[in-house]
């Protein structure tokens, strides 16, 4: 992990589409780079990071990279990643729920192959813009898209078959027990695990 500080021409550097108040000035970020990406923090440090988990996002890749090359063969219709180094497989989508800056969800990106989608959520407005700039600063935006909603709700909402993923990290900063229901009934059939902090629930239907 290396960090740095770096000011970003907001004009520039950010989506169109954020809230206006982030177009103000030229606020200084903090670069940070872990794996391969690197992700801004607005100074004021009000999105969170914890440069402790970087052994447990290391752990998360190493698991989804090897459930990435051997997915769910028959269940996934997942369309094919155009960068996938395993054309022939299908896929997988990921649901990052509770993803703060989104470097977990850019680091699956660039750092998992064969990966369809990953949806980087949180429901806090500051770690939502944080996370769109994040996605368009390491020009991942074929693959992570950022959600601004509760956990639970983005899971029960795409619970229908067709949508479901095929994995699903939960972060939270304490206990996962409350989300556990609705990420049960948003993993796909065949498509086996949600992953909580360090420990690795592997389910079979
Ligand atoms: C421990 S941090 C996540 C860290 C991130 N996964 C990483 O690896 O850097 C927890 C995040 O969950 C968000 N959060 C807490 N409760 C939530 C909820 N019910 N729905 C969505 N986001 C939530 C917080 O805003 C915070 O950004």
């Amino acid at each position: 992990m290396t960090e740095s500080v770096i000011c970003v021409d907001k004009s520039n550097e950010l989506p169109e589409n954020v809230d206006s108040l982030i177009y103000i000035d030229k606020t200084p970020f903090t670069a940070v780079t872990e794996g391969k990406a690197e992700v801004l923090f607005p100074s004021s440090h009000d999105v969170f990071y914890n440069p402790v988990q970087e052994f447990n996002r290391d752990l998360s890749i190493a698991v989804l990279k090897q459930f990435a090359l051997d997915p769910p063969k028959t269940k996934s219709k997942a369309k094919q990643a155009d960068t996938s180094e395993n054309s022939d497989i299908p896929g997988i989508s990921v649901l990052e729920a509770l993803s703060a800056s989104g470097l977990r969800a850019i680091r699956f990106a660039k750092e998992v192959p064969n990966l369809s989608k990953v949806l980087a959520n949180d429901r806090d407005t500051q770690a939502y813009l944080s996370i769109q700039r994040n996605i368009k600063h390491n020009k991942v935006e074929n693959i992570v898209q950022a959600t601004n909603e509760d956990a639970s709700l983005i899971m029960y909402k795409n619970r229908s078959y067709k949508d479901r993923f095929d994995a699903i990290d939960l972060d939270p900063y304490g206990t996962a027990a409350p989300f556990l229901d609705a990420a049960v009934q948003s993993v796909k059939d065949g498509g086996k695990f949600i992953f909580v902090k360090i420990l690795f629930f592997f389910l079979s239907f």
